[in-house]
């Protein structure tokens, strides 16, 4: 986020343009939490996690009168247009604000990768990493001891993190809310696995299908092994982050103050097959992003 936030920040100064960040979002935006940016207020933070402005929940921006209240405060403090960077939560009240009259502009900026017509969302690609780094180093101890492990991971309704990072790092099963699977059958493949040489067991499960606990507790009733579980939680939220992620956030965010210049409104910015695109916020938010199949597919098929 910090790589959008500068890239915002430094691509409107370059069009003489004059900035302010919202401190703590919506929430931030109902207190009057504004200040001026320049250059330098966005130095030294591309290789940083987490964002300057930091970020919260806000109930009362759910409300019509917390937006009305936030577009008041948008025009008390002359703002022409808003950039949001957030997932869903973030573009529905950038959606309400455009209705209010407020020329908004979203950027996709979530580790779950639940955004549509952008191909991947600021934060995924970091977060990806630090689950395959996570899988790496369970590894070591799984093969040393002949052991299966159950990876938790995050991504609320969406099964990306787990799709990618149980790709990327070879897990046996890959368990996520989109595809449907037969725990009974997954134990089964693993007890065969060992007995016909296999020296450990990778199980990635999204949060989105249930705890790894019961996961792993389900498991071990049906085959006898006791896999270990680790929950990675958090940390996946975290550390500096990837080139990839740092370039994502920089094309889009010098695309959103461009696109908002040009006068577009309402629009939320992805990267579609390479391409800067913009597509409509309402459009945005009431589509479901689709699951790769052929990438999961693809995972099965190389895990035996
Ligand atoms: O949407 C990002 C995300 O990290 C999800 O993957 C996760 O379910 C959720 O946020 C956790 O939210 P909180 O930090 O409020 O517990």
């Amino acid at each position: 986020m910090n790589a959008a936030v500068r890239a915002v920040v430094r691509s409107a100064l370059f069009r003489g343009l004059e900035v302010y960040g919202v401190q703590r979002g919506y929430q931030g935006l109902l207190n009057e939490d504004l200040r001026q940016m320049d250059l330098r207020s966005v130095g030294d933070i591309i290789q940083r996690g987490g964002t300057i402005l930091q970020t919260a929940r806000c109930k009362e921006f759910l409300t019509p009168e917390g937006q009305q209240r936030g577009a008041d405060v948008l025009r008390k403090h002359g703002i022409d247009g808003l950039v949001v960077i957030g997932g869903d939560g973030s573009y529905q009240g950038a959606n309400k604000l455009s209705k209010l009259g407020i020329k908004t502009m979203g950027l996709p900026g979530t580790i779950d990768n639940d955004i549509p017509f952008t191909d991947f969302t600021i934060g995924f690609d970091t977060a990806t990493s630090i689950v395959v780094d996570a899988i790496n180093k369970l590894r070591d101890t799984m093969t040393s001891h002949e052991r299966s492990s159950v990876v938790e991971v995050m991504g609320r309704h969406c099964g990306d993190i787990a799709l990618y990072a149980g790709l990327a790092s070879g897990a046996e099963s890959i368990l996520v809310p989109e595809v449907p699977f037969d725990i009974r059958e997954i134990s089964q493949r693993m007890r065969e696995n060992f007995q016909n040489g296999k020296r450990h067991s990778i199980v990635i499960v999204a949060e989105g299908v249930c705890g790894g606990e019961e996961i792993a507790r389900q498991i071990t009733e049906h085959s006898g092994i006791e896999p270990r579980v680790t929950v990675l939680g958090h940390i996946q939220r975290g550390g500096s982050p990837t080139h990839n992620d740092r370039i994502l956030a920089s094309r889009l965010g010098d695309f959103a103050v461009e696109r908002l210049e040009a006068g577009d409104s309402a629009k939320a910015c992805g990267l579609v097959k390479g391409q800067l695109v913009t597509t409509d916020i309402d459009t945005v938010v009431s589509t479901k992003k689709a699951f790769n199949m052929d990438l999961y597919n693809l995972a099965i098929r190389l895990a035996q």
